[in-house]
């Protein structure tokens, strides 16, 4: 008599050493509303393993995809909510980034327009630390300088870029003191890297120095969680600062169409 197929896989026993090093977490076991009922592995990115004790799992985990209902992560992850087929700038702020990072940006926004500056400058703000809230936080002024590139001003890109380094530089002349947030973050005693120090002294010497400092002036630390920010709030300036891509981002083409992919199916295994 043929044997029904299992509705659900049943929860797969780790050897308690994977276990143990929190492999189990890169496992997602079959979610409903998942396409199948398979187990799909999540190969955690190099960039976020390299010098982390998960980094010597990667074989193991590879070893888990020959169980027959198991297979790595590809297309959308029923963890996160889907994507539609034409995602604008608002999808991603909604259905991808974390409350922190969203209402971080958000906030320095809202904080930018409350302080009556130019649109140019207020776009900045929201697109600042896009990099941190889905894709990478390391070099994340350049990565979300990269990611607005085609669809927005220049000037806006280039104040993008620059915030990385001029954060960490006081100019007393504008009321910008060097971020008390940061002695916590990074200690006391923590100096730039000189590529970080030229980058800044060129950026102090550029005409548009000015736009990417008002960056790090309404750049808000606090993340004051009762503090609520809406991302319509910003529709109008968004609609005129953003040239959103008919094909949807991600699939127009452009130079950086697949980091905005990356985003979309952030746990894809290739
Ligand atoms: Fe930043
Ligand atoms: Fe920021």
């Amino acid at each position: 008599m043929a044997q029904e197929p299992p509705t659900r896989v049943l929860p797969h026993e780790l050897p308690a050493s994977l276990r143990e090093a929190g492999l189990d977490n890169w496992i997602r076991e079959p979610l409903d509303g998942a396409v199948d009922q398979r187990r799909r592995i999540i190969m955690p990115p190099a960039a976020a393993v390299l010098g982390t004790p998960a980094r010597g799992h990667q074989g193991a985990l590879l070893a888990e995809t020959r169980h027959p209902d198991t297979l790595f992560m590809m297309g959308d992850n029923p963890a996160l909510p889907t994507m539609p087929e034409r995602p604008t700038l608002r999808d991603f702020y909604l259905l991808r980034f974390d409350p922190l990072p969203r209402t971080h940006l958000l906030q320095s926004a809202r904080v930018a327009r409350e302080n009556g500056l130019d649109e140019k400058v207020i776009m900045a703000c929201l697109l600042h630390d896009i990099a941190i809230a889905g894709l990478l936080s390391a070099n994340h002024g350049y990565w979300g300088a990269q990611l607005v590139a085609p669809y927005v001003d220049e000037e806006v890109a280039w104040a993008i870029q620059k915030h990385e380094a001029l954060r960490y530089f006081a100019d007393e002349s504008v009321g910008y003191s060097y971020p008390s947030a940061y002695v916590d973050y990074f200690g006391p005693d923590y100096s730039p890297p000189a590529y970080i120090r030229r980058e800044a002294e060129a950026a102090r010497r550029h005409r548009w120095y000015m736009t990417s400092r008002l960056v790090t002036i309404n750049d808000i630390y606090s993340f004051d969680p009762n503090v609520t920010a809406d991302f319509d709030d910003f529709e109008d300036v968004v609609g005129r600062h953003f040239r959103q891509p008919e094909e949807g981002l991600g699939f127009d083409g452009s130079p950086v169409a697949h980091m905005w992919r990356t985003m979309i199916w952030p746990n894809n295994f290739l």
